[in-house]
């Protein structure tokens, strides 16, 4: 099988956080000490992914340029794609299906952060399947707010609702989808909603219908982080530096992977070290040699 390829949406307005979003993407702000879009690209790096398309806005594209290059550093190939206007998740895999290149993909919310033990396991499972779509579900407070699932008695999903008013279930489609090559066809062939969006959980229905999709449980062991208002945003920065202070251990910590992956070497990492030797970041990634 060739290598899936990745995806991170991180385009959109940001709206809910205004006035903080004015003039800065939402997904270049900081959770505790890395910029957000560190979180997800950790995720992707973790699926073994190392052909990485970003999507932004047009105005934005520059300063994740300026602040994520072209990946070398940490070993990964970046590029970048740009959505015109935020006419919904599904339109990603428009925006990217030249990149995509006929390839399966794993995409990623580049506001959605992940932490658990056995998170590199239940990636791996979702990226040898070659037919098909995983995608994670994870029990919420608030169901109303996400893509949510619908169960029959024996706990089969058999629908997925966006932001329904009145919940089929708890368990709320994460921001992490990996699907096989035939995403960019379908999400051609689906229609936009009310709201104007071209919208996941419909693309997703076209493999429930075809009996091909399976929705993990990301059980209770896992943080599954929101991060659309300000107080959210700052109870995910504070989560990420109640646990790296109690662990001594970094999360979404991309040169970490790159080096345990054997991506890049020791002189690379040094190099990293070299920009951060002013804080704790750089003086974990000493550590890490
Ligand atoms: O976070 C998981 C949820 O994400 C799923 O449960 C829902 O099914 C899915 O629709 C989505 O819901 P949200 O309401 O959270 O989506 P939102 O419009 O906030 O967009 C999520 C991120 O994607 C946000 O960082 C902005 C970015 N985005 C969004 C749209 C619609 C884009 O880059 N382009 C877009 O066109």
């Amino acid at each position: 099988m060739t290598k899936r390829k990745g995806l991170i949406l991180a385009g959109g307005t940001g709206s809910r956080l205004y006035p903080i979003t004015m003039g800065i993407s939402k997904q270049l702000m900081p959770i505790y000490d890395k910029p957000m879009i560190y979180y997800p690209l950790s995720v992707l790096m973790l699926s073994d992914i190392q052909e990485i398309g970003i999507i932004t806005t047009p105005q934005d594209q520059a300063q994740f340029q300026q602040l994520l290059g072209d990946g070398s550093q940490w070993g990964v190939n970046l590029t970048y794609l740009v959505q015109e206007k935020p006419e919904g998740l599904a339109q990603a895999y428009l925006v990217g299906e030249e990149f995509l290149d006929g390839q399966a993909s794993a995409m990623v919310l580049g506001d959605n952060i992940f932490f658990g033990h056995g998170l590199p396991e239940m990636l791996d499972a979702a990226n040898q399947v070659s037919v098909g779509g995983t995608v994670f579900g994870y029990h919420v407070s608030d169901p109303e707010r996400y893509g949510v699932v619908g169960m029959d008695a024996d706990g089969k999903v058999t629908e997925i609702i966006e932001k329904p008013t009145d919940p089929p279930s708890s368990y709320a489609v994460t921001g992490l989808y990996f699907l096989d090559e035939t995403a960019p066809d379908r999400a051609r062939g689906i229609t936009p909603s009310d709201r104007g969006e071209l919208e996941i959980t419909s693309l997703l229905e076209t493999y429930l219908t075809d009996g091909t999709l399976t929705v993990e449980r990301m059980g209770r062991g896992y943080a599954w982080l929101d991060t659309g208002t300000h107080g959210s945003l700052l109870d995910a920065g504070n989560f990420v530096r109640t646990l790296q202070s109690r662990q001594g251990m970094q999360t979404g910590c991309p040169e970490e992977i790159a080096y345990q992956k054997g991506w890049i070497d020791g002189a690379g990492l040094e190099a990293q070290i070299e920009k951060y030797s002013k804080n704790a970041y750089g003086s974990y990634l000493k550590s890490l040699l």
